[in-house]
This record gives structure tokens, sequence and C-alpha cells, in this order.
């Protein structure tokens, strides 16, 4: 069994409001709110964005260390979840590793399923909890500099974005709790939401990622309960990707989860990619929207397309 101990999290280091970029594209606060219920981005200016990365991925995981009260030599495991890593290699984790000064050899890996990677990596997580008994304690992240791959000329999708990470902390437990991951990939959709390899701007067709990210996640939170033998009204948190309000209010109205049950933080940081479920849950834990034993549902949708979520009840002490 495994249990979640801890959440931190870091925003882009500049603060970017919808009337500020309607000065640099052809955009305004009203149609960015009413179409995507975004206020407000995180953008990256202060450093690189191969530095930034791992420097938000660090600022999250202390503050995720210190949630757990834990110190970093206790992790076993880092996963990085991002589609913006600054460098193919070394790996995010790895220098994350570095940087944390967690000295001992553990496993650290980036994974890459783009605004889904967060589930991916929890699904990750959970797999090798089962298989390798030496991992006590993992530090699971998405980090993301999304602004380094968005076309500021293109309002479609400028306005969409923002940089920042979340992170969490996972212990193997020996209490009876939930703990459960789905994770899926339609590599038919590879055209209509992708980065131009010309370019490495972000290209899709916003209407289709909407249909298909409203039905994927709903898909996702209805298999995650069936397996558990579960139905909607026993779900007492839902932590969706954070891409458009009206993709989160969408899902919310086909399966019945009232309004007061759904974390929406997407107006203050927009859509961070895999750091938007981690941030996300971190507010809702910091600001006490979450009680011990509560069951707690997450759910992704991004480029691929590829889908996922998590299902497990919240421990007694966080
Ligand atoms: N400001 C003002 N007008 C704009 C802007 C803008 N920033 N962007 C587009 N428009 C215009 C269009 O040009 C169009 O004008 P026209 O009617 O004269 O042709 C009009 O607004 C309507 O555009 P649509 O694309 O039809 O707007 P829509 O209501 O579909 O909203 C949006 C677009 C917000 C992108 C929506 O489709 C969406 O959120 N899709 C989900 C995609 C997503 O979230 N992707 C993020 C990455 S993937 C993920 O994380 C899930």
């Amino acid at each position: 069994m495994i249990r979640l101990i801890g959440t931190g999290s870091c925003m882009g280091d500049t603060l970017l409001s919808n009337s500020e970029l309607s000065k640099l594209v052809d955009t305004t606060d009203d149609w960015i709110k009413s179409r995507t219920g975004i206020e407000q981005r995180f953008i990256t200016k202060t450093t690189s964005a191969d530095d930034a990365v791992v420097n938000y991925a660090v600022e999250a995981s202390k503050n995720a260390l210190e949630n757990a009260k834990i110190s970093a030599s206790d992790i076993d495991l880092v996963i990085v979840a991002t589609c913006t890593p600054g460098r193919n290699l070394p790996s995010v984790a790895c220098r994350v590793q570095n940087k944390l000064g967690i000295s001992k050899k553990c496993q650290a890996f980036d994974v890459s399923a783009a605004c889904s990677g967060f589930t991916l990596a929890l699904h990750t997580a959970r797999g090798l909890f089962l298989s390798c008994p030496e991992i006590s304690k993992a530090l699971i992240i998405g980090s993301e500099v999304i602004s380094s791959i968005v076309d500021w000329n293109d309002r479609s999708t400028c306005v969409l974005f923002g940089d920042g990470a979340g992170a969490v902390i996972l212990e193997r437990s020996s209490s009876d709790v939930l703990f459960d991951t789905y994770f899926k990939s339609d590599g038919s959709f590879i055209n209509d939401l992708y980065s131009d390899p010309n370019t490495n701007f972000i290209k899709m067709d916003g209407k289709k990622v909407f249909t298909y990210a409203v039905v994927e996640m709903v898909n996702t939170i209805q298999y995650l309960l069936d397996r558990n033998k579960l139905d909607q009204s026993k779900i007492s948190l839902l932590i969706p990707h954070q891409a458009n309000l009206r993709i989160i209010e969408s899902i919310g109205k086909k399966l019945e989860i009232s309004s007061d049950k759904i974390i929406k933080t997407i107006d203050r940081h927009a859509n961070t990619s895999a750091a938007s479920i981690p941030i996300a849950l971190d507010y809702a834990n910091r600001n006490n929207f979450i009680k011990a034993l509560d069951l707690v549902v997450l759910a992704s949708f991004g480029g691929g397309f590829a889908w996922g979520g998590a299902l497990f009840t919240w421990p007694i002490k966080v």
C-alpha cells in the first residue's frame, strides 16, 4: 500500500496578467476569462528555461519534504514529469537529485506524457513500489517551463499556458488506504496537439482537444471508481488537469459532482501542463480542502492524446 504524505509547489518567476498579455497580442481579458477561466499566469524571465525547470522542481520538492516532515536523504525514488526538460540529458530528475543533495544511489528518471505526465509518474511509481521492496519513500514531481515552447505571437495558444512545478511525497504504508492509478494513450491523435518540429511551438486543434479531454477524463474517473467498487457520491475532492474552466465544469456536470468538490486553480496559474495537478493538490492541502480519509480523485488529459488518473484515500496525517 502507498500513501501520500506531503505536497509542495512553486510558480514561475514572473506574473503576467491577462491585461498585460493583451498588450502583446490581439486579445482581451474578457475573452480569455470567458473562454478559459484564466486570469493570470506565471512565466519565466529571470533564468533560462533549462535552469528554471530544475529550480522550480527543487523548490516544490523542498516544500513537499517540509510538509511531509522528512529529509531529502529519505527519498528512494525521484520521478519528474515534464515535456520541457531544457536539455536532452541528463534527466531533470537526476539534476533535482543532485540539487537536493540526495547522495545515496536511488532511482531517478523523467517521464513525458505532456499534460498527463504527472498521472503517468504516479502510475509508474505505483508499479515500482510493488516491484522494488527497497523503495520506501518517493518524490514525484511535475515541472514545466511551457512559456519556452509557446509562440507569443499566436493568440490562440499563448493565452493558455503558464510555468511552475508541483511535488508530492509518497510512502510505503502498512495501513489499509486506497491508492490506485490508471493511464492510457492513443497515438492516432499525434497531429492534434504537438510541438512543431521546426519551431518547437505548441500547435493544437483546440476544439478537438476540448471534446476528447472531457470524454477521456470522465471515462478515467468512472473506470477508477468502478475498479474500486465506488460511485461518484463517494468522491470528496476531484482535482482535474487545469486546462480550461469549461472543460472542468463539463466533467463535473457529466459525473454529477458538485462544484464545491472540484478544485479549480486555473484562474491563478493557467495550464501548467504536467505541473497543474500537483500544484492544485498542494493548494487543496494547504488551504484545508482535504481532511483525513477523504477520497481524492485526479484526472488528466494532454498531448498524445494521453490521459490518466489516480484515486486515493487522504491519510490521517499530512
Ligand atoms: N483572444 C481573442 N480571440 C481569440 C483568441 C484570443 N486569445 N483566440 C482565439 N480567438 C478567436 C478565434 O480567432 C475565433 O475567431 P473567429 O470566430 O473570428 O474565427 C474565435 O475567437 C473563437 O475561437 P475558437 O477557437 O472557436 O474558440 P473556442 O471557444 O474553441 O476556445 C480554446 C478556444 C480556449 C483554445 C478552447 O478550444 C480550448 O480550451 N480547448 C482545449 C485546448 C486546451 O486546453 N489545450 C491546452 C493544451 S492540452 C491540455 O492541456 C488539455
